[in-house]
C-alpha cells in the first residue's frame, strides 16, 4: 500500500553504474508501474496546484509526458509536449541546454501557448535543471509563464531546483536522493 512518500521512495529502482561509472541512476518505471505508485505519485503532484490559475500543463520528454499527461488530466487542463529536436510536425521554437557531455536541444510549437498564459512545468526528474530551465526559456518565449514546476525526483546535490527557484519559479518535488 502507497499510502506514504517512504513507500513511493522505495519504488524507485537505483541502478549503479548507468548510464556511466559512479553514477546511480534512479528509474522510475518501476514507480509508475505499480498501480498505487502511479497513483500516489500524480496525486501528490497535483495536489499543490488544486484552485490554481493555470492554462496548461507541459512536460518534458520522455517521462514527463507519462507523468504530465495524467497530471494535466487530472487538473481538468490541456497538454503541451516539449520534445527532443526535431520530433515536432508544426512550427517550432527550440532552445539548447547543457548536458554533461555535449549539448541537446528541445523544441515546443510556436503556437502551443498563448501570451500571458500560465504553465505548470512536469518532468520525472531534476537534476542539474538544465533541461527544465530550457523549457521554462521556451515557454517564456512563446509568451507565457512558468508559476510553477513539479517532479517526482530532486536530486539536490545536483542544485537544479535551486537553480529554477532562482529564476522566480515555485519548485514542487515528492523524493530526495543523495
Ligand atoms: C532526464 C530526466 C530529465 C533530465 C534531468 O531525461 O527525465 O528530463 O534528464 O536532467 P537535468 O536536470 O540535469 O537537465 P534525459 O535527458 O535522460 O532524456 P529522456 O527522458 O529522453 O531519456
Ligand atoms: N535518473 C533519470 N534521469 C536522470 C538521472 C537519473 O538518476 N540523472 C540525470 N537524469
Amino acid at each position: 500500500d502507497v499510502r506514504h512518500l517512504m513507500d513511493l521512495k522505495s519504488l524507485v529502482r537505483s541502478i549503479p553504474d548507468y548510464p556511466k561509472p559512479g553514477i546511480v541512476f534512479r528509474d522510475i518505471t518501476t514507480l509508475i508501474a505499480d498501480p498505487r505508485g502511479l497513483r500516489a505519485a500524480v496525486d501528490e503532484l497535483i495536489w499543490p496546484f488544486i484552485g490554481e490559475k493555470i492554462d496548461h500543463v507541459a512536460g518534458i520528454e520522455a517521462r514527463g509526458f507519462i507523468l504530465g499527461g495524467a497530471v494535466a488530466h487530472e487538473l481538468g487542463l490541456g497538454f503541451v509536449p516539449i520534445r527532443k529536436k526535431g520530433k515536432l510536425p508544426w512550427k517550432t521554437i527550440g532552445k539548447e541546454y547543457q548536458l554533461e557531455y555535449g549539448v541537446d536541444t528541445v523544441e515546443i510549437h510556436a503556437d502551443a501557448i498563448g501570451k500571458g498564459d500560465r504553465v505548470l512545468l512536469i518532468d520525472d526528474l531534476i537534476a542539474t535543471g538544465g533541461t527544465a530551465d530550457a523549457a521554462i526559456e521556451l515557454i517564456h518565449e512563446s509568451g507565457g509563464e512558468t508559476v510553477a514546476a513539479a517532479f517526482v525526483v530532486d536530486l539536490p546535490f545536483l542544485k537544479g531546483a535551486a537553480r529554477l527557484r532562482d529564476k522566480g519559479v515555485s519548485v514542487h518535488t515528492l523524493l530526495e536522493f543523495e
